[in-house]
């Protein structure tokens, strides 16, 4: 639908009798002055047409330009997909506007820098560019805007010439510029924007150390600046402007630094230094702020211990990921209290005991990370039963077993428990959606009915066990799987036909079990693969043709099998086949397909060697694989 068209419809709504009673109001019932009333003067003043679902252009004979009085355009949010017309510049009364969330194309035009009385200005897109005019000459003249948003919008400055830009217009509180191709440095003059509360250049690779002149910013309740490329030492000062609630530098890695005493008058709530250079230890200052809600050091230098006793106070912690440092937590199952938590995230922290203060005072968790740690033994029944627990992450420990598994309520979302040394019969979790119990001591068959436990299942991953006997049918049966791993196993017999016809499967890896068998030509007419791994078994018969109808796939490998018959011409109709591996298998013949309109165009890697090939591989056939040369 057409903008013109919507207007009428938006109109059509004011059913017209109503429309009418108001013009009766207005003419012919009350008496009013009308150099003072504004209400009853009859403009429109304001256009809120944010999510509309309007697509189309906007062109330059829209009526919208018509509105000549409007103050406030809310455009937002709408699928409009034409360059914004120079028609804009007509609403010169224009305080607020907002073209956000839409596909505008081309140039931001001069126009714009003519509407003086604008306070907000609100651009965000990835299709339009400034060029002329530049940042420069467009907000030279807007020196009451307040409110500038230009998320995406390639600006492409140079620092001195995006921050001259900048303090051209000292009434700005808002300033959001994430990913506009941005260069450094950052102009420590920036601090005589003294009502600059929010600042976002999140994505652009500004190469520069962040100035220390920000702590001077009194005002400033918001900093982001992710993936920056920052350098140098951050300054202490910054984290403690009082203002500050929510910081974040997050991956910087040439950024260095460490945290300072944090003040008890702060207002910091949100802390994010994931993937920086930090070092030294955690202040605990950092955890008895009252505002704190959102700690992330993860991936960083920190060092020194960490006692749970520093979070105790909390009532509600909503996320702390201490994950990948030097740190090592200290268990204290004394521990009087636990805040309610939605993530905490201890991997990598030295652990070599489950945190038993959270079985004590069982607080709300929802997610938890205890990855890459010590932890040795049986994983203890508590676990399973943390309140609200979703999410849990156990991988790369030394654990063995289950303590028990009985009376399980909770219902997992993600369960990962690979690379430790988990034996015996694996357990059977019903409802959860991604369980990697890959890379244990499993030595057993799976239950024949584990399907029907795995409804919810989007991910199963079990390679790298010791099971043997049959992939069981029942697996068929968890109609949501999209990624199945039963990789490095012993399993033997056929591949149930009803896995290949699966329409939900994007992988399934088969490769190095004992399977036997043809390769059931059963690949459904909507074949969803991606991937297809069955190398290393003992499969023979013939490529089936059915396969060609899987045309998505990337990747195929059927190396080391018995599988006869001729070079697979007719796969030449799947243009995504990146790598495909039929070495060591039984096919013969030239390697050349005649009558055949398909190319591989980004086949890269192709093994067909310890085959009964003959002949030479023709050039012709290497022309038409684009990607290898
Ligand atoms: C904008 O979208 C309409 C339909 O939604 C399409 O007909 C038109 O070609 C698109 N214009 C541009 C410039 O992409
Ligand atoms: C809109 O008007 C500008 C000049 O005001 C002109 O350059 C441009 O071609 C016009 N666009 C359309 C689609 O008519
Ligand atoms: C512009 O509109 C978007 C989407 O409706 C909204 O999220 C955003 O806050 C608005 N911008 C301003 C400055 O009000
Ligand atoms: C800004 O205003 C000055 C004075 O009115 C004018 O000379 C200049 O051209 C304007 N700049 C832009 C980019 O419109
Ligand atoms: C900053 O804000 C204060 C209070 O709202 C206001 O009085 C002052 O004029 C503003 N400064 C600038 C440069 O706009
Ligand atoms: C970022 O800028 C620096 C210096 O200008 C340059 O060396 C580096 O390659 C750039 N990084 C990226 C990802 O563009
Ligand atoms: C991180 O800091 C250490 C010294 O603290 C230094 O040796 C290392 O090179 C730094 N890494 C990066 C990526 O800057
Ligand atoms: C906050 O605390 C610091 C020292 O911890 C002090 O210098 C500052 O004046 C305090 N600010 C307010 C507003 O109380
Ligand atoms: C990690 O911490 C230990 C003990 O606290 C220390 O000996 C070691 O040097 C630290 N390693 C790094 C890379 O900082
Ligand atoms: C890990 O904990 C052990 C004691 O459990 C300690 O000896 C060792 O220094 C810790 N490692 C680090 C890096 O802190
Ligand atoms: C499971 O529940 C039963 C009955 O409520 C109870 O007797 C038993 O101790 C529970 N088992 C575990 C391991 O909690
Ligand atoms: C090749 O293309 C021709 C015409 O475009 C078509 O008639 C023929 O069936 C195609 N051959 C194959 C093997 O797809």
């Amino acid at each position: 639908m057409y903008l013109r068209s919507h207007l009428l419809a938006v109109s059509g709504f004011c059913i017209e009798d109503q429309q009418s009673l108001l013009l009766q109001l207005k003419n012919n019932e009350f008496k009013f002055d009308a150099s003072w009333s504004t209400k009853l003067e009859g403009h429109v003043v304001g256009l809120d047409l944010s999510w509309e679902f309007i697509d189309g252009e906007l062109h330059n004979s829209s009526a919208l330009f018509c509105f000549q009085h409007l103050q406030n355009l809310d455009l937002s949010h709408n699928y409009f997909n034409s360059s914004i017309s120079p028609a804009i510049g007509n609403l010169k009364n224009l305080v607020f506007l907002n073209l956000s969330d839409n596909s505008f194309v081309g140039k931001v035009p001069m126009e714009i820098s003519q509407l003086k009385n604008l306070v907000s200005l609100d651009l965000p897109s990835s299709s339009l560019k400034l060029e002329i005019p530049n940042l420069q000459q467009l907000v030279q003249n807007l020196t009451k805007i307040r409110y500038l948003y230009l998320d995406y919008v390639k600006i492409s400055a140079q620092g001195k010439d995006w921050s001259n830009a900048l303090l051209a217009i000292p009434s700005l509180e808002e300033v959001s510029m994430m990913g506009c191709n941005l260069f450094g440095p950052i102009d420590s003059s920036l601090e005589r924007l003294e009502n600059l509360s929010k600042l976002y250049l999140d994505s652009n690779n500004l190469s520069s150390i962040v100035p220390e002149s920000f702590a001077k910013l009194k005002k400033l309740t918001i900093l982001s600046l992710q993936d920056c490329n920052l350098r140098g030492d951050f300054p202490h000062k910054i984290f403690q402007i009082e203002t500050l609630s929510f910081i974040s530098i997050l991956h910087n890695d040439n950024l260095h630094g460490s945290l300072p005493y944090f003040p008890l008058n702060g207002s910091l709530e949100i802390l994010v230094v994931r993937k920086t250079n930090f070092t030294g230890p955690i202040p605990s200052s950092l955890f008895v702020l009252p505002s704190i809600a959102y700690v992330d050091l993860s991936f960083n230098h920190f060092d020194g211990e960490i006692k749970p006793d520093m979070f105790q106070s909390h009532q509600y912690l909503d996320i702390l990921d201490l994950s990948y440092n030097n740190l090592s937590m200290v268990i204290d199952a004394n521990l009087s209290s636990f805040p309610n938590i939605f993530h905490l995230g201890l991997a990598s922290c030295n652990l070599t005991e489950f945190p038993a203060f959270l079985r004590n005072h069982s607080p709300m968790v929802y997610s938890l990370d205890l990855s890459n740690n010590h932890i040795q033994g049986l994983i203890p029944h508590w676990i399973w039963k943390l309140q609200g627990l979703q999410w849990l992450n156990l991988s790369i420990n030394y654990l063995t077993g289950f303590e028990s598994m009985k009376n399980l309520t909770n219902n997992f979302y993600v369960l990962d428990l690979h690379s430790n040394e988990l034996q015996g019969r694996i357990p059977v979790f019903s409802s959860v959606a991604y369980l990697d119990c890959s890379s244990h001591n499993f030595n057993s068959i799976i239950p024949h009915n584990i399907g029907t436990h795995l409804s919810s299942t989007f991910f199963l991953s079990l390679s790298e066990n010791k099971f043997h006997g049959h992939i069981p049918r029942s697996l068929c049966e968890a109609s949501l799987l999209n990624e199945l791993d039963l990789s490095n196993n012993s399993f033997k017999g056929t591949i149930p036909a009803c896995l290949i016809e699966s329409e939900m499967l994007w992988v399934l890896s088969l490769g190095d079990n004992k399977l036997t068998g043809k390769i059931p030509n059963s690949f459904p007419k909507s074949c969803w693969l991606k991937a297809l791994d069955i190398h290393e078994n003992q499969l023979s018969g013939l490529i089936p043709e059915s396969l060609a109808r899987c045309k998505y796939l990337e990747m195929l490998n059927l190396g080391n099998n018995h599988i006869e018959g001729h070079f697979p011409c007719l796969l030449k109709k799947i243009s995504s086949l990146r790598v495909m591996v039929l070495g060591g298998n039984r096919l013969e013949g030239p390697i050349e397909c005649f009558d055949n309109n398909g190319t591989w165009p980004v086949l890269q890697i192709i093994d067909l060697s310890f085959n009964n090939f003959s002949g030479f591989l023709p050039t012709r056939t290497l022309t038409t694989w684009e990607a290898m040369s």
